[in-house]
């Protein structure tokens, strides 16, 4: 077999001896121009004068570019054309590109736009939630979806809780940058771009360029991670090179330096979720009301889909039976912030987490028996805040497996005694599950193919329309193709993800890689193992089939580039297409109901910090986690993202803090102000497993999506210093996310009634 197998990614050794080539790394025409933007330095402001004189005298400078210089649409926004390139005449944010620099060298265009003399006539400027709500600054309608008569059960409850915190957002911090290539050739465009969306460079380069789709090439080897900020980031880099080197028809390369990605480009929506929850004694839900406020920067970009699937995630892996969650998309003078693993999801989970936590708090009892009366009924079909059943929930069970191999009880009452005894040092605990909805919402971009050469040699060259962005997906759907045909993975070749070979793509997001490319692989891989039994049957008459490498006939036995090279004598083709929609989904967002998501992955989480009370310093002493992904296609790969992706959620809600100035100008631009978590930061005891069992839907071999599932595991960190905070007073900690040093500090003092 070759699915279910921990087969290395295919790219380990390359990325491990730098031998990987990212679009960096692509050697270059000699005649290659490098291009760099002048940002604007005023958040919002109509633009007085622009004046690029000592721009266009730099050194190196080839050309400068305005709005005005672009031949066909001045656009990049991923969804309702709201996102100039370059600024024609009025400015949204720090950061907002201006004007664009043609030089000979990387170095020599950012030094010269540096240059430019642009006077501002400052507009007001909306920096906070606070301020687009006071001014009324918003995107779209507020959106709310409910489920039966959550005002009346709100009072009708024996107990309420009220609460309101804030969540921080978060800079992807992908390790290469955004980057992109652009080469013309005979008045068509070849784009090498570091995207998670080739058919998007694809759409927006060709009506940059005033050209139909098919005269646009994007290839896209890998990235060195995207995360979600590689979905529509990207556009303005492969958009401008694609111009330039149309005008000036020679190659043109831009790359952001690390500053200027984290000052132009989008980031995690920050929220702030306000709630209100009835329950009994027991703990058990009869209603919660939550009220979203998310930031979205001053685009629109894809802030619809991510506010929305935050609501689709209010409920996690709990039924609430009376439940209202009302949206706010609220426009700001800031980046335009955009998908990030999860895309929404976490923030929607992290609010219910919280309510459960606050409402054990109020009932002084463990949260994990609050939890564990509320989750989703096994085998049931009890209806989510969207009028979606759950039938496929497995909380309780995996939640039970979770709590007694990390021995959950006993080291919840040993950390008790430890804080009874130590003034100083607190530790704390927390359980969190998820519950992750698998498919696009916008239920069309669920489709996905796949093109599959077999040479007559018996070599296969797959091609698929995901990318790889270090997620492994290459590997896993180059293992589907070797299971199909019972070949070694290595018989396959991996290619670079290309418009030109697989069209009309989605980007690679939503953890769908492997749903949907795999499905696609495998039916193309089917077509022409089919072709080949029949050959075969008709040729040697006999019961066909696939082992090892080998193609059995009856009592005859032939390598399978024996038969690939009769086959191809016997003029039978050897080349299909495959292609796959996920079926079974229907969502219609207005009316709040229906069926956006095939399936449910499913996970566990328990994290143990402990906090210094006279400086917040705090650190993570251990971690167990329990994660579903289904058959699993490749163990390996999987805990690699179960391992990153909590690592990453706990940074989000710990310590990565994205800090503005009042003019809106981002302060932490750069790794010496924005902490990410590092090697040393990961838990010192780290023990993660994966469930055993199988999808209940028929996915590729009955694996799940695994991509962004974990990455809510990490709101068990915020949890547990939550928990910490709590051994130092009587009432429920106030502490907003990221939980640093500074706020566990202030939180500590303020429950134990210490001055600040
Ligand atoms: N893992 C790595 N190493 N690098 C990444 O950029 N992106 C995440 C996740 N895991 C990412 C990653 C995000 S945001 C998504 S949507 C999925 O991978 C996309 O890949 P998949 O659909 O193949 O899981
Ligand atoms: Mo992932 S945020 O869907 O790219």
């Amino acid at each position: 077999m070759s699915v279910h197998k921990s087969v290395p990614h295919d790219s380990g050794p390359a990325h491990v001896t730098g031998t990987a080539r990212y679009v960096d790394d692509m050697p270059l025409p000699a005649n290659t121009v490098h291009l760099a933007f002048g940002l604007s330095q005023n958040a919002h402001a109509d633009l007085a004068s622009v004046d690029l004189d000592a721009v266009r005298t730099a050194k190196g400078v080839i050309a400068v570019l305005t709005a005005d210089d672009l031949p066909f649409e001045n656009d990049v926004s991923p969804s309702i054309h709201d996102e100039p390139l370059l600024a024609t005449g009025v400015v949204h944010y720090i950061g907002q590109p201006i004007f664009l620099v043609v030089a000979d060298s990387h170095l020599n265009a950012r030094k010269a736009a540096r240059l430019g003399k642009i006077e501002y006539i400052e507009k007001p400027v909306l920096l906070t939630i606070d301020d687009a709500i006071k001014a009324d600054s918003r995107f779209e309608k507020p959106l709310e979806f409910s489920i039966g008569n959550p005002a009346k059960a709100f009072e009708n409850a024996p107990r309420q809780i009220s609460g309101q915190f804030e969540i921080g957002g978060q800079e992807h911090f992908y390790l290469e940058g955004q980057a992109s290539f652009a080469l013309p050739s005979e008045g068509d465009m070849l784009v090498h771009s570091s995207t998670q969306h080739p058919t998007e460079i694809q759409h927006k380069v060709a009506a940059a360029l005033g050209v139909p789709y098919n005269a646009v090439r994007v290839e896209t080897r890998r990235m060195g991670g995207g995360f979600g900020g590689k979905e529509s980031q990207g556009n303005a880099l492969a958009v401008s090179c694609a111009v330039v080197a149309q005008m000036l028809q020679r190659p043109a390369k831009m790359r952001y330096d690390r500053d200027d990605d984290m000052i132009i480009t989008g980031k995690r929506h920050e929220f702030r979720i306000a709630y209100r929850a009835g329950f009994d004694d027991a703990g058990k839900l009869q209603s919660v009301i939550f009220e979203h406020h998310v930031r979205c920067g001053w685009a629109l970009d894809l802030s619809i889909p991510v506010g929305d699937r935050a609501m689709l995630h209010a409920d996690n892996a709990y039924y609430l039976p009376n439940a209202k969650i009302l949206s706010h998309r609220m426009r700001t003078n800031t980046q335009s912030n955009t998908a990030y693993r999860g895309f929404g999801g976490p923030q929607g989970i992290v609010g219910v987490e919280r309510v459960m936590d606050h409402i054990a708090h109020d009932l002084g009892v463990d949260p994990l028996e609050v939890r564990k009366v509320n989750f989703y009924q096994t085998g049931g079909d009890q209806k989510t805040p969207y009028h979606m059943d759950v039938t496929d929930s497995i909380s309780a069970e995996l939640v039970a497996a979770l709590a007694a191999s990390s021995d959950y009880i006993k080291r919840r009452a040993e950390i008790a005694e430890y804080n009874a005894k130590n003034p100083v040092l607190k530790r704390g605990i927390a359980l969190t599950p998820v519950k992750f909805g698998i498919s696009f919402t916008l239920t069309h971009l669920n489709q996905a193919g796949a093109l599959v050469h077999v040479y007559s040699d018996g070599s296969v060259h797959l091609n698929h329309g995901g990318t790889e962005m270090g997620q492994g997906l290459n590997t896993k759907i180059a293992q589907v193709a070797a299971e199909v045909f019972g070949l070694d993975v290595s018989a396959i070749k991996i290619t670079a993800t290309d418009t030109g070979k697989v069209p009309n793509t989605s980007a690679t997001a939503a953890s769908s890689g492997s749903d949907l490319n795999g499905m696609a692989c495998k039916a193309a891989c089917e077509t022409i193992k089919e072709r080949l039994v029949e050959f075969a049957k008709k040729k040697w008459e006999g019961e066909v089939s696939f082992a090892g490498g080998n193609v059995t006939i009856d009592d005859k036995t032939m390598t399978f580039g024996d038969l690939a090279g009769a086959a191809y004598v016997g003029r039978i083709q050897l080349s299909a297409t495959g292609f796959y929609k996920t079926p079974k989904i229907k969502w219609d967002r207005m009316a709040g109901k229906g069926r956006p998501f095939l399936y449910f992955s499913y996970g566990a989480a328990v994290t143990e910090c402990v906090i210094d009370t006279l400086t917040g310093e705090n650190r993570i002493l251990r971690t167990d986690i329990l994660h579903d992904a289904g058959r699993s296609l490749n163990p390996a790969l999987d805990i690699g993202q179960i391992e990153g992706g909590y690592v990453q959620g706990a940074g989000w809600l710990t310590m990565e803090e994205l800090v503005w100035n009042d003019k809106g100008s981002l302060l932490s631009h750069a790794p010496s102000t924005y902490k990410i978590p590092a090697c040393s930061d990961t838990p010192e005891i780290f023990n993660v497993a994966l469930w055993d069992g199988e999808n209940s839907e028929n996915t590729i071999y009955r694996s799940k999506a695994v991509g962004e599932p974990p990455f809510s595991l990490g709101i068990s960190a915020y949890l547990a210093l939550s928990h910490a905070i709590a051994a130092c007073g009587d009432s429920y900690p106030d502490i907003d996310a990221p939980a640093t040093c500074e706020r566990i500090l202030q939180a500590a003092d303020k429950l134990s009634g210490n001055p600040w």
